[in-house]
């Protein structure tokens, strides 16, 4: 019998962005394990650091060259006694922008798009006996999910899994389309499989992830098909999906919400305006009403659903009287939850040279009436709780001894005196009061 190697070399990720760089990262940790690379939570001691960048927004991109920045000591400390610190930049502004990358910060070893990771391995094999950047931002033929290894890491009791990528709406405002591709979706049967591997593992709830999620298809195979496939597999408390674009909305999934239990009845459902003039501009394909209209469906299919979403404040040619539709859809469908940003122009991306941008101090005021009034429906969402009974699936144990955290049905996290024995698993707790960022209670016995 042969000993499995032992990890040998440190390997730091940094995730920064959405939740698809998460599993992103994740995967590219089971990539590397057979090279001897464990993973370390500090960057100072890695062999091998990997910034899994986002490019969304402009503040989000620019993160990454301070973070190079900050990496220098360790890395001329790492030198001097003899080593190396191989530093790699992974994700979307490695893509939309790896040649700037290289002239902005030449000391970077790797640099590498979303679509070719599972080329990881031979990149820092190369980049090990080479000085030169290795440079991999192709969109190959192939596709990367066949080429990744099971995972063996145990993924906690929430996983992630991505099941569709790319996107080929072309919002006017976002790099999405360009950094992640065309639509892909995996095959139906990879994705049971793995979901069966991660619930041995001993993942308890599973959401799903796409750019687009709900614009899944493979064959008869839409979303709302494969979550009920998904919702068969024995052991798995709970599915969530996200993110979904309301043009993608159809019979079937709102069926799965009606009809599956384990589909958790909470929706992030991004609207980004509730004026027709700029859903327009923006391309979104859907109107302020279309929107209003899946909200009511899905509320009738499932009484108890609660949505969240993404909102941009001051895009191009918002006027006064934009905004105020943005407000009064805001105040209509009462959001538990919900992301908001002002617009940032992206390079190549349509907005960016429309010609009446909106001054920063306009957007910062807009963002900031937006935020007090979602902020405000939220607090009324979490008030609501007090009192009542909800489901909550135990993670981990909470900041004082004897106390645990999890998730209700909404995210929202809760905490709770039990022992560790509730960890993955689902009970009734009654919420007693409400914290800053939390619910506290107490188990149902
Ligand atoms: N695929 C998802 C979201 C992708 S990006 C969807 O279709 O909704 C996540 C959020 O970032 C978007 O919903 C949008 O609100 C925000 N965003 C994207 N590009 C932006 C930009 N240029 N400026 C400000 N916010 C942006
Ligand atoms: Fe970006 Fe629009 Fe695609 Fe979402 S649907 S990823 S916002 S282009
Ligand atoms: Fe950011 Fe790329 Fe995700 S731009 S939001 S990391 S798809």
């Amino acid at each position: 019998m042969t000993e499995p190697r032992q990890p040998s070399r440190k390997l730091h990720i940094k995730t920064y962005g959405c939740q698809m760089n998460v599993y992103d990262s994740a995967r590219m940790a089971d990539l590397l394990t057979p090279l001897g690379y464990a993973t370390t939570e500090t960057a100072e001691d890695a062999d091998l650091v990997i910034l899994n960048t986002c490019h969304i927004r402009e503040k989000a991109a620019e993160k990454v060259y301070s973070d190079i920045g900050r990496l220098r000591p360790a890395r001329e400390a790492k030198r001097d006694a003899g080593g190396r610190m191989l530093l790699a930049v992974a994700g979307c502004v490695a893509q939309a922008e790896g040649g700037e990358i290289k002239a902005r910060a030449p000391e970077v070893d790797i640099i590498l798009g979303p679509q070719t990771y599972h080329r990881l391995p031979e990149m820092v094999a190369r980049a090990s006996r080479q000085h030169a950047v290795v440079l991999d931002t192709d969109f190959p033929a192939e596709a990367k999910f066949d080429f990744l290894p099971e995972t063996n890491v145990a993924p906690g009791v929430s996983a992630f899994l991505s099941i569709q990528e790319g996107c080929d709406k072309f919002c006017t405002f976002c790099v999405v389309p360009y950094t992640r591709g065309a639509e892909y979706s995996r095959p139906a049967g990879a994705i049971v499989a793995e979901a069966r591997r991660l619930v041995e593992l001993g993942a308890r709830e599973i959401t799903l992830l796409g750019q687009n999620v709900n614009a899944y298809r493979d064959g008869e195979y839409g979303l709302g098909r494969l979550i009920r496939s998904v919702a068969e597999i024995p052991g798995l408390a709970r599915i969530r999906y996200t993110t979904s674009h309301p043009r993608d909305v159809d019979d079937e999934l709102i069926e799965a919400h009606r009809d599956v239990e384990k589909l958790m009845p909470f929706l992030h459902l991004p609207v980004q305006s509730g004026s027709d003039k700029i859903l327009d501009a923006m391309n979104r394909r859907h109107t302020a009403d279309d929107y209003r209209r899946i909200v009511d469906r899905l509320r009738t299919a499932r009484p108890d659903l609660a949505l969240s979403s993404d909102f941009i404040a001051g895009f191009p040619g918002e006027s006064d009287e934009d905004f105020d539709a943005t407000m009064a859809l805001v105040r209509d469908v009462a959001f538990a939850q919900a992301f908001s940003f002002k617009y940032s122009a992206r390079p190549g991306t349509p907005a960016t040279s429309m010609k009446n941008q909106v001054p920063d101090a306009v957007k910062a005021a807009r963002l900031d009436a937006l935020q007090g009034l979602l902020t405000a429906q939220q607090r009324a969402f979490n008030r609501a709780a007090v009192g009542r009974d909800m489901k909550v699936l135990f993670e981990k144990p909470g900041r004082h001894p004897g106390q645990l955290v999890g998730r209700s049905p909404y995210l929202q996290a809760v905490h709770a005196d039990a022992s560790d024995d509730f960890i993955g698993t689902v009970a009734p707790v009654r919420v007693t009061a409400l914290g800053a960022n939390s619910l506290a209670g107490e188990i149902v016995r």
